[in-house]
């Protein structure tokens, strides 16, 4: 595991924009896997800085991590809508290459066999971000997922229920389900880039570096990836020892 501390949120995400454009610029048809939360907005902010400087996504290949599952995709807190308005108009990626669970799915089965299938038909994803839950999930997978989970329907935890609640009206609005890419699809990924910034996330961080690799702390099974970098602030590697 590489872990990179930024001396802050922008730098953090500076540097995470960095390694997304030398894989896009050595492999233009570069698959990436993607992230939601307010963690990677600084991320998005930069690539799209950086195609208005020439950066190339026309033909880059996107799939999301999640989507809450019983929210249409034109719902303003469906992740479908944020990748929309935070990335995706603001550069010239192809609808076609974007990838994101369907949340309004009948057959949410189908659709998580469906979400890895294409991602095995798009060879595999080169370069995953990440964020992490203070519980310490990544995508939905809350403590207790089986590391050998792919894409399937999941409950939210209460915490995460919670957190979540700042993109709703009310908390009795967030989806208590949502449908995941697995432990087992994000550890798939060639590469794996997790962000996390401010104090909070600090304990989460070191439980997932340092802590023994238990599917109580899901992050903890990065420890396991080949090629696995941790982007942090100075807050959120607060909590490692040296
Ligand atoms: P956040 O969420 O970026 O909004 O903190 C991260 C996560 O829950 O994985």
């Amino acid at each position: 595991m590489q872990i990179k501390i930024a001396k802050d949120y922008a730098e953090m995400s500076r540097l995470a924009a960095d390694m997304v454009s030398r894989l896009v610029e050595s492999k233009p048809n570069a698959v990436l896997g993607l992230a939601t939360g307010s963690t990677p907005l600084g991320l998005y902010e930069e690539l799209v800085k950086r195609h208005r400087a020439g950066l190339d996504f026309s033909q880059v290949t996107t799939f999301n991590l999640d989507e809450y599952y019983g929210l249409d995709g034109d719902h303003p807190a469906s992740y479908n809508y944020y990748m929309w308005e935070q990335l995706f108009s603001k550069i010239n990626i192809a609808k076609e290459r974007v990838n994101i669970p369907n949340g309004a799915a009948a057959d949410p089965e189908e659709e998580c066999r469906r979400y890895e299938a294409r991602i095995a038909a798009a060879g595999g994803i080169d370069l995953q971000i990440l964020g992490i839950g203070h519980n310490a999930h990544i995508g939905f997978n809350e403590p207790g997922t089986p590391f050998g989970t792919t894409t399937s329907l999941v409950k939210l935890a209460p915490a995460t229920i919670k957190a979540n609640a700042r993109f709703f009206e009310r908390e009795e609005d967030v989806p208590r389900e949502a449908i995941s890419m697995g432990i087992k699809s994000i550890m798939q990924s060639r590469s794996i880039v997790l962000l996390a910034n401010g104090e909070g996330k600090a304990d989460a961080v070191a439980a997932a570096i340092q802590g023994p690799v238990t599917e109580e702390v899901p992050a903890s099974v990065l420890q396991l990836h080949p090629d696995c970098t941790f982007i942090l602030d100075e807050a959120a590697a607060r909590k490692l020892t040296s």
